[in-house]
Parts: C-alpha cells; structure tokens; sequence
C-alpha cells in the first residue's frame, strides 16, 4: 500500500512508519520542525500542515492508498494556550485530509481521544455513548471525528486512543518518557492516585490503524485502548519496579483530585473504553500492562543517569 502519513515524527506517527515498514508498505512521513532520524519512512516531506495548498500538493503527489493522520496538538494544556493552532491541527486538518481522501478513494485512519468523554462514571463508555468533554482538547477531537465523518463517512475510520506508553523519537512525549524526565532531573513524580486509565502503547495502537488501512469495510468511530485500567499512582510504581530503580532513585509522590481542585476541572477521574467491536474484529490484541511494561526503553536523554545508578 501507498501511505502518506501526518505526524511522522510523534509518539504514534513514529511507531505507525516503522510497524508499517515491517510489513512492506511504503509510506511519505510528513514532519514540522523535527529533523532526527525516523525509521520505517520510504520518503520524508517537511510540511506546516496549517498550509492547506502546501498539504494538498504533497498528497496529489504521492496519491495514496491510505492517509495515515497522527498531526495533532496533543496536549490539553497546549491547546488550552494556543486554542486557534490548535484548532487547525486537530479539527481543520482532518477536515482537509477528509476531503482529498473522497476525492482520490483514498482511505482515511484518523485518532481521536478518550477524552472525548467526562469519567465522571466508572462503567466504560461505549462507541454509542453520548461524548461530554471536559475541556478544549476534547471538544477539538470531538470536532475533529465530525468533520472526517462528514467529509468521508465511507472512506474514514476515527480510533479514540487512551493514555499513551511507548518510545516517542525525541524521548519526551509518551506517559513514562515524562515520568522518566522527572527523576532523572532529581524531581518526585507526582501522580493522581484517584485517576484511572486504560493505557496502551503508540506501538500497540499503530498496528491497531495499519490494520484499519486495509480494513475499509471498519468505518466512523471506533474505541482501542489496553486491557488493564490502572490509576496514574500504579502506573508509575509499576514502571519503578519493572526498571528496577530504588524508591530513592526514582521517587513518587500520590496526589489526589481533591488536593489539585483547579486541575481536576479538566481532568477525568475514570476513563474506561468499551472496545467493541474492534476487538472482535482485529488481529492485534489490547495489552497487559505487563506486556506495555517490556516494550518500552530508557529514553535516550535519561540514559545517562539511569546507568549511572546515581
Ligand atoms: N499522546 C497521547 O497520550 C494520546 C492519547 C490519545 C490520543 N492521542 C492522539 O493521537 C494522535 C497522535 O498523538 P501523538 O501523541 O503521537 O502526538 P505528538 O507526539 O505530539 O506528535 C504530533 C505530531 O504532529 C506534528 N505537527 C504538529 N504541528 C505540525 C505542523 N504545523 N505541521 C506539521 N506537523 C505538525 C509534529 O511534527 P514535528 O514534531 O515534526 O513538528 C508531530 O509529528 C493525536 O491525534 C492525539 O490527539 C494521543
């Protein structure tokens, strides 16, 4: 298959180009600013994807089989600062890329996010299930699954992707990549115990969409996320230990939403998916936690001090 690919150079971008390269395809990566090496790309565009002529003309040029779209401005607090990029990244793109999907029969794999809904319930939220977003990330993704409806009902498939593990290329991006960060600046990671996800990784999630390239019967919304729901707090003791670092080395701190009120307002206690009826119908698998834990590395900025045993 011919795939272009937004995003190349993020957390789920990078493991798409490599899972996608071990299995023959070729795929055009398009990038913004980053000019480290990526893996797994048959051939590399530098694009601002807020240029819609500049996108176009990459797209009419590769024609592809498949649009592949993992561009987004994927932090809420980002979004929150500079909601009109973000606006463009995560809801006008998708609309653009929607268009020239249709117009060339192309398929359409787009990511949305677990955010889209509140967790205020525990029970998980089911691809029918009424979204009720908590903040403007939400709402942009929420925009964002409507346009590529919209545009391309027959041509797209949108993945609500929870909370993310895994190995981004500049080692900063992913769930344990920032936890990481923290101790090895001599910091406590402080993390929710009252905060639940499903996490899974950008590797996991990346087969998960290469399979929906070829699946073009697998329209709308769909739901994937791990097999585990863990609190924040978990999470991080199980990364100290499967890393074998000492609570010295590597300290956490459990916080909960009621001492952080201000931050729980755009924060969703309990994030549960229903995976219906992707699970059903798919090869890959959600993840253990277990199975997450051995896949991910030491980024490479924490090396370092992690061999250093300082
Ligand atoms: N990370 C998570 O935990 C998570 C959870 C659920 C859903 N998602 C969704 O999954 C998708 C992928 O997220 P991610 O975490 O992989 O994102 P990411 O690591 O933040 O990567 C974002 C990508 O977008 C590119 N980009 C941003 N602005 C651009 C511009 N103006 N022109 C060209 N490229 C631009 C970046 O390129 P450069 O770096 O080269 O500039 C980068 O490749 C998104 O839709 C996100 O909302 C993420």
């Amino acid at each position: 298959m011919r795939i272009l690919l937004t995003g190349a150079s993020g957390l789920v971008g990078a493991a798409f180009a490599r899972a996608a390269a071990r299995r023959g395809h070729a795929v055009t990566g398009i990038v913004g600013g980053f000019t480290g090496e990526l893996p797994g790309l048959l051939s590399r565009r530098t694009v601002d994807l807020c240029d819609e002529a500049a996108l176009t003309a990459v797209v009419l040029e590769v024609l592809p089989d498949a649009i592949v779209n993992c561009a987004a401005v994927s932090e809420p607090a980002v979004v929150e600062h500079d909601p009109a990029r973000s606006q463009a990244l995560n809801v006008a793109l998708a609309a653009t890329l929607a268009r020239l999907a249709r117009k060339l029969n192309a398929r359409l794999v787009h990511i949305s996010s677990e955010q889209a809904f509140d967790g205020a319930r525990t029970a998980p939220y089911a691809i029918g299930d009424a979204t009720s977003p908590i903040n403007l990330y939400g709402r942009q993704k929420i925009a964002s699954e409507q346009a590529a409806h919209a545009m391309a009902p027959d041509f797209s498939a949108t993945v609500r992707a929870p909370l993310l593990m895994g190995n981004s290329p500049g080692g900063k991006r992913s769930t344990h990549e920032r936890i990481f960060a923290d101790w090895a600046a001599g910091k406590t990671a402080q993390l929710f115990s009252d905060e639940f996800r499903q996490p899974c990784t950008a590797e996991n999630l990346a087969e998960v969409l290469l399979e929906l390239c070829a699946r073009r019967g697998l329209c709308g919304v769909l739901h994937w996320a791990g097999a585990d729901l863990i609190s924040r707090h978990a999470l991080g003791l199980a990364l100290r230990e499967h890393f074998k670092l000492s609570p010295q080395r590597a300290p956490i701190t459990a916080i909960t939403r009621a001492e952080k009120p201000e931050a729980a307002r755009t924060r969703q206690a309990h994030l549960a998916l229903d995976l219906a009826p992707l699970v059903n119908v798919l090869n890959t698998r959600p993840q253990t936690l277990a199975e997450q834990l051995a896949e991910l590395h030491v980024p490479l900025s924490c090396q370092e001090w992690y061999s250093s045993g300082k």
